[in-house]
């Protein structure tokens, strides 16, 4: 499937086999990096970035260059007219009218979607809010590569802030869809978001596990608090039902993927101290147990204490590996979205879920503070919609942060035979749930809610069944 004219937000906007051709062309950038100069002359990428960035932005601008294109840069929203209140639609139709490509990273979570949605332009997620990195993903996965040849069966242990960690959202999904076992191992409070966790094991074959924790101060075990996913498809550890933690660490950790605590995206919360207290640190005397003796070190960067200096020289470290490999990796994206570069990858079952999406125009609203589409400058023109991922409970995830919802309440806008007395609201635990049509349904959050639209209540939610 060809690349050009369409945009990276999700790591999910690649299949597989179109990021293992991605790869094959950065190697080919990488081996004739001075070939590459006059690939994109005349082309004009937009590097918007309203969060700070060291990494991402300049190995985009460096990509870019090295490919012979131009570069127009923002990296303060304070410095465009999203301060006097323009919303980013707006700004995504008008960046769209002067480059040819947009790479935005912004603290709201669905915002390079609305970008994508609106630009015109191929646009890539160069990071929004606690959602998605897919590029740095991109980076991970071609260290992997590199360095171990293959990903299947690999057993990659994830560290740190997973939940408002934005580059092991995007690279967990990744893993799992190349056949990798995930090792979580989380800091205080700060453990894989559920709607990550649902989507890994819902949408590509995935099994949790979860584990006591093991002392790690006796037995110098890495200490795995809870949960263990593998893909079952093929995996032999789905054949051992009474595997014990310590047998799945004693069969080592290929790579240890460390994150910073997202300090910016903590709340204000007296608990925040214990969380950063208790943040777990990966240093020499960890990386001398048995099990990591081939562990790659890997990192997003950048580093803020959980990751010690005495591990740069050892030979197991990939972080800085990771980050120089970003310019050719971007390089080969940024020539196939513009169409300059093409690559030929096998075509492959649809790796994307078609869910029923509900159009939420009455009723209920995501409810992320970070989400895109509860923004005052957004909500205006923003089409709330939902995915209808389950339906016991009835689940809704947002299109945009992919946050989950669970509403009460539900209705058909195709109320039987129009008299009122058959407008009727229903639990959202009764059979309804399955019998209204996607395209009928209406999801409240609250009896009010539905009542205040004119729905009486069904006997199910007056007998509360
Ligand atoms: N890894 C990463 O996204 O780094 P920057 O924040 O410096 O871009």
């Amino acid at each position: 499937m060809a690349l050009v004219n369409r945009s990276l937000v999700t790591i999910d906007d690649l299949s597989n086999g179109e990021i293992e051709a991605l790869f094959s062309l950065a190697d080919e950038m990488t081996d004739s990096m001075s070939e590459q100069f006059t690939l994109c002359q005349g082309k004009v990428l937009a590097s918007l970035f309203f969060e700070p960035s060291t990494r991402t932005r300049l190995s985009f601008e460096t990509a870019m260059h090295r490919l012979g294109g131009s570069v127009v840069s923002v990296a303060d929203a304070k410095a465009t007219s999203l301060a006097k209140g323009e919303s980013i639609a707006d700004m995504a139709r008008v960046v769209g009218s002067y480059a040819d490509i947009i790479v935005i990273r912004h603290p709201w979570e669905g915002a390079a979607k609305v970008v994508a949605d609106y630009a015109g332009v191929p646009v890539i997620n160069a990071g929004d809010g606690g959602h998605e990195h897919p590029t740095q993903t991109l980076c991970d996965l071609y260290t992997i590569v590199k360095e171990r040849q293959a990903i299947r069966g690999l057993r990659i242990a994830l560290w740190g802030d997973l939940k408002h960690g934005r580059t092991v959202h995007s690279l967990a999904y990744a893993l799992a869809r190349f056949g990798a076992t995930i090792l979580f191992h989380p800091g205080q409070g700060l453990e894989m978001p559920e709607h990550v966790i649902r989507k890994l094991t819902t949408e590509y074959g995935g099994e949790l596990r979860r584990f006591e924790a093991v002392d790690a101060g006796g037995g110098g075990l890495f200490p795995l608090d809870a949960i263990y996913m593998t893909p079952s498809q093929p995996h032999q550890l789905a054949m051992m039902p009474d595997v014990s933690v310590q047998v799945e660490l004693e069969m080592g950790v290929d790579a240890l993927y460390v994150t910073r605590l997202q300090q910016e995206r903590l709340s204000d919360n007296a608990d925040d101290e214990g969380v950063k207290e208790s943040y777990p640190v990966v240093d020499k005397k960890l990386l001398n147990e048995k099990e990591f003796e081939r562990t790659m070190v890997m990192h997003p960067l950048p580093r803020v204490g959980e990751l010690a200096y005495d591990l740069d020289a050892d030979p197991r470290s990939m972080y800085f590996k990771q980050a120089a490999r970003g310019v050719p990796v971007r390089m080969a994206l940024i020539a196939l979205l513009l169409g300059v570069k093409e690559v030929s990858s096998p075509e492959e079952d649809d790796w994307k879920h078609d869910y029923p999406v509900y159009c939420g125009g009455l009723g209920v609203r995501c409810r992320n503070p970070k989400c895109v589409s509860i923004q005052d400058t957004e909500v205006k023109y923003i089409k709330h919609q939902f995915q209808i991922v389950g339906n016991q409970p009835l689940t809704l995830r947002c299109i945009y942060c992919e946050h989950e919802i669970y509403p009460p309440y539900i209705a058909s806008s195709d109320w039987h035979d129009g008299t009122l007395e058959s407008k009727k609201y229903h639990s959202a635990n009764s059979h309804w749930a399955r019998d209204i049509k996607p395209e009928n349904l209406i999801a409240f959050d609250t009896r009010d809610e539905a009542e205040s639209h004119g729905f009486k209540p069904s006997h199910f939610v007056r007998n509360n069944c």
